[in-house]
């Protein structure tokens, strides 16, 4: 394989897409083939269209219940998918096929804070509600569960009684986009092309 396709989904603003499209954009052997969100109102749908990449709007009800998603992709010639703030649970068959090729990111050190509807600022609140003295990110694969897949990596950050909720949402995003392309660049690599980076 020369070149490995992914495509990268989400549901909201999608600021850890545009930083993994602007990551990839001159990396050889990586394409970011396709962003796909299921919200409309995602920002980085126009963005990433005027870098180039392709985007797609799609319905739940078709793509996820009805066994569109597995066929989209794969026409698509998708080989790896990330998910960077996407709220629906993947597809059994859909995660099957991506077995240790789909990966997800979530903004709180897993298992603590995971689960439906643990997203954003309902982790930030909690961790600042329970006094927690640390919080972060994973990286982990995705299997049928929410936050659920073999756990690739945890970054921390210390928190502290004066950390806002807006604060707190800052550093947690930085430390997402310092890491997650290069996280996502070694395990593409060291899957498709048996390489340590
Ligand atoms: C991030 O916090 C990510 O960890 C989580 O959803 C959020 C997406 O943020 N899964 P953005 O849309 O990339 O800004």
């Amino acid at each position: 394989m020369t070149t490995v396709n992914v495509a990268i989904f989400i549901s909201g603003y999608g600021s850890n897409a545009l930083n993994l499209i602007r990551f990839f954009e001159k990396k050889e052997g990586i394409n970011i083939r396709l962003l796909l969100s299921n919200n409309k109102a995602s920002f980085a749908l126009k963005k990433a269209a005027e870098m180039g990449v392709e985007t797609v709007v799609f319905n739940n009800e078709t793509f996820i219940n009805k066994g569109v998603l597995l066929h989209f992709l794969q026409a698509n010639h998708i080989d790896f998918v990330v998910l960077a703030g996407f709220l629906r649970l993947i597809p059994k068959d859909v995660t099957k096929h991506y077995r240790n090729k789909m990966v997800n990111i979530h903004p709180s050190l897993l298992p603590k804070y995971g689960g439906k509807g643990m997203y954003g600022r309902h982790i930030h609140l909690a961790v600042l509600k329970n006094g927690d003295t640390e919080s972060g990110i994973t990286i982990h694969y995705v299997n049928e569960e929410y936050d659920d897949g073999q756990l690739i990596v945890q970054k921390k950050v210390a928190v502290n009684k004066l950390d806002s909720l807006e604060g707190l949402t800052k550093k947690i995003q930085a430390l997402e986009h310092k890491h997650y392309p290069i996280v996502v660049e070694q395990v593409v690599r060291s899957t498709f092309f048996n390489k340590n980076i």
